[in-house]
């Protein structure tokens, strides 16, 4: 560990031996989560310490936390958090202790936390003008917007784009970049109020997802279909998001909010239109510093600049993390979540 910082309330801070944090002993529901207290070892090399001020809550806690991806237990959760830099080890040179930092990292990871010791190569600087709970509130969720708008399929201007979950915390970001993009964007929710939420954060178009979805798609695009349709619901909505797809159109398959697609016949892609589906995950998209950095920079330009507002639906403190997990699977959350530790 280099004990480079000085001052006195940080330096306070680096010797602290317990911290806070939620564990996971079994795999369940929410009541699984659990508070506890842990030890903080020094950080190894190529590590730093961080000592959280916001956390970020991701729907993909609740995968880990269900077992639905398994982890080796027990288990810390979450992977995104902003805080400030209190250590670091050996060949750390990118952070040094003082920094404001927030980070995307994958699981395993110990967000869940008011400190944590991880492998440093996560961490970005912050810039002045993004304050910590709004950046705990858009690292994960906004390079995940970033690879699925600018990589997994590049937007063009004047392509319409099918986008469920548009009020969410990866929908309300996504929303915005893709009309930044000169895109069209479709939202889906599920409620008026949600819907609202959509349309004043990028969608063109809003469609309730009880409605005809195909039927409405096909009218708004003049019975053609869109090239490209950003499904993180999973299950229950795979053949609705591939009959609104054009011919050789590309289904991204994000997430599983509603359950995981477990089959997929190759022929249904043929009757349709020789479609294309991906099924992709973020960290394949940031496999080193310059993707990472690259990322970041787009990401944190348009939120300086204005062009994307991140909007924090609700906080929990982090003993509350279980209260965080019950509103998000029920739909009850917009935007997105925050712990506070
Ligand atoms: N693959 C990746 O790299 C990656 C990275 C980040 C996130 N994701 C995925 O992106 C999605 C959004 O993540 P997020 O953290 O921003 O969550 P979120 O969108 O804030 O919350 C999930 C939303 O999904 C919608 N939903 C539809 N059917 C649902 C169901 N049966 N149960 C619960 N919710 C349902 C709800 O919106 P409505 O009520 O409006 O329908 C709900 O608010 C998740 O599926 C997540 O796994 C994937």
């Amino acid at each position: 560990m280099v004990p480079a910082w000085t001052a006195d309330g940080l330096l306070e801070r680096t010797t602290k031996a317990l911290t806070r944090a939620i564990r996971i002993n079994e795999f369940g529901g929410p009541e699984k989560l659990e508070l506890i207290k842990v030890e903080l070892g020094d950080p190894g090399p190529g590590q730093a310490r961080v000592d959280h001020t916001a956390i970020g809550i991701n729907f993909i806690d609740t995968y880990f936390r269900s077992g639905l991806y398994p982890i080796t237990l027990p288990s810390g959760l979450g992977g995104e958090a902003a805080g400030t830099v209190v250590a670091v080890g050996e060949g750390v040179e990118h952070v040094v202790p003082g920094d404001r930092v927030t980070y995307a990292a994958p699981p395993p990871a110990q967000s869940y936390s008011e400190s944590c010791v991880m492998d440093a190569k996560w961490l970005l600087k912050l810039p002045e003008d993004i304050a910590d709970d709004t950046a705990a509130a858009m690292t994960l969720k906004g390079l995940t917007a970033w690879y699925l708008l600018r990589r997994s399929y590049e937007v063009q201007p004047g392509d319409w784009v099918l986008l469920y979950a548009a009020a969410g915390g990866v929908g309300l970001i996504a929303g915005q970049w893709a009309k930044h993009l000169g895109a069209r964007v479709i939202g889906v929710v599920s409620t008026e109020e949600k819907r609202q939420l959509a349309l004043d954060h990028g969608c063109e178009h809003v469609l309730l997802a009880d409605n005809d979805i195909v039927g409405e798609v096909r009218e708004l695009t003049n019975g053609n279909g869109v090239p490209v349709v950003y499904d993180p619901v999973g299950k229950d909505t795979l053949y609705t998001s591939l009959d609104c797809l054009r011919p050789r159109g590309l289904l991204i398959s994000f997430g599983n909010a509603s359950g995981a697609v477990d089959c997929l016949p190759l022929l249904e892609l043929a009757k349709r239109g020789s479609l294309y589906v991906t099924r992709p995950v973020l960290w394949n998209y940031i496999t080193n510093r310059e993707e990472l950095e690259q990322a970041s920079r787009e990401l944190f330009e348009l939120v300086s600049n204005g062009r994307l507002r991140i909007e924090i639906g609700q906080r929990f403190a982090l003993a509350d993390a279980a209260d965080a997990h019950r509103a998000l699977e029920a739909r009850r959350t917009k935007g997105s979540t925050i712990l506070v530790p």
